[in-house]
């Protein structure tokens, strides 16, 4: 099947489903200029995630963890929603059951209006305090380094999933939830490579949903769903609603 009839099937089967849940990763921001983390350009052929994006390297060296943050922080604030964040806003107002599921820290679903977003690897605009466990937005560019809660003063850290950590389990039931209930799953962007993430297509097709990929390249789960569309997220999530 070519793209454009690949596109037509999905847009019949989202105006005849109720219950549609889409995966997100850092591809669908990356029109928006906010780097990816694999691949070319990708944050993670320049830094180590050992080294920035870990407990370990946090409590090794904060002030670096929070260096690279601030870095990110700055980039991030000045990147806006694309077209293919506002479609998804346009496909959650159709109504129905519906949820995003974001690896994404940017943001920006909920900057442009999404409303039922599960950001299950936190968000960058975030602080948590490391020794009483509260949570606040602060979105401080730079932040003041080394940043310490105004509760009980403890030293706060990004509230950020990182490698080694184990998503909030909230987030693991609204996901889980979604993925059981739904009949249609949208991929959009993510390698695939990271768990659990890398196993919702897999969930949700073991019940029964239909599960279509759009990604710039393939990934190891191409073979894997129903449909896998190749192009740049802000060129086709919009077509799926035009
Ligand atoms: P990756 O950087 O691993 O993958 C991005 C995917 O998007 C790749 O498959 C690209 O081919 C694709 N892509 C790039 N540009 C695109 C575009 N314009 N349109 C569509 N697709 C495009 O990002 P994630 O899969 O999100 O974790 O990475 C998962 C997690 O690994 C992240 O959440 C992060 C990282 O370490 C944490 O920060 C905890």
């Amino acid at each position: 099947m070519n793209t454009s009839a690949m596109i037509q099937e999905l847009k019949t089967r989202l105006a005849r489903h109720t219950a549609v849940t889409v995966l997100t990763g850092a591809g669908i921001s990356a029109d928006s200029g906010v780097p990816t983390f694999r691949g070319q350009d990708g944050l993670w052929n320049n830094y180590r995630p050992e080294e920035l994006a870990s407990p370990e390297a946090f409590d090794r060296d904060p002030r670096l963890v929070w260096e690279w943050y601030n870095w990110r922080r700055n980039l991030i604030r000045n990147c806006q929603p694309n077209p293919a964040h506002y479609a998804l806003v346009d496909l959650e107002r159709r109504g129905g059951t519906f949820r995003i599921i974001t690896q994404n820290v940017d943001g920006l679903h909920t900057l442009a209006g999404s409303q039922r977003v599960s950001e299950i690897h936190g968000n960058i605009w975030k602080v948590r305090c490391t020794r009483c466990g509260r949570t606040a937005v602060n979105r401080e560019v730079p932040i003041a380094i080394l940043p310490h809660c105004s509760h009980c003063q403890g030293l706060l850290r990004p509230h950020i999933v990182w490698f080694g950590e184990s998503l909030d389990p909230v987030d693991l039931q609204q996901s889980h939830d979604a993925l059981r209930q739904c009949e249609l799953l949208l991929i959009i962007g993510t390698s695939g490579v990271v768990y659990p993430a890398a196993s919702f297509g897999s969930v949700a097709k073991e019940h029964g949903a239909f599960v279509a990929e759009l990604n710039r390249d393939p990934t190891p789960h191409s073979d894997l769903v129903d449909m896998a569309i190749h192009g740049s997220a802000q060129d086709l999530v919009p077509q799926l609603l035009a």
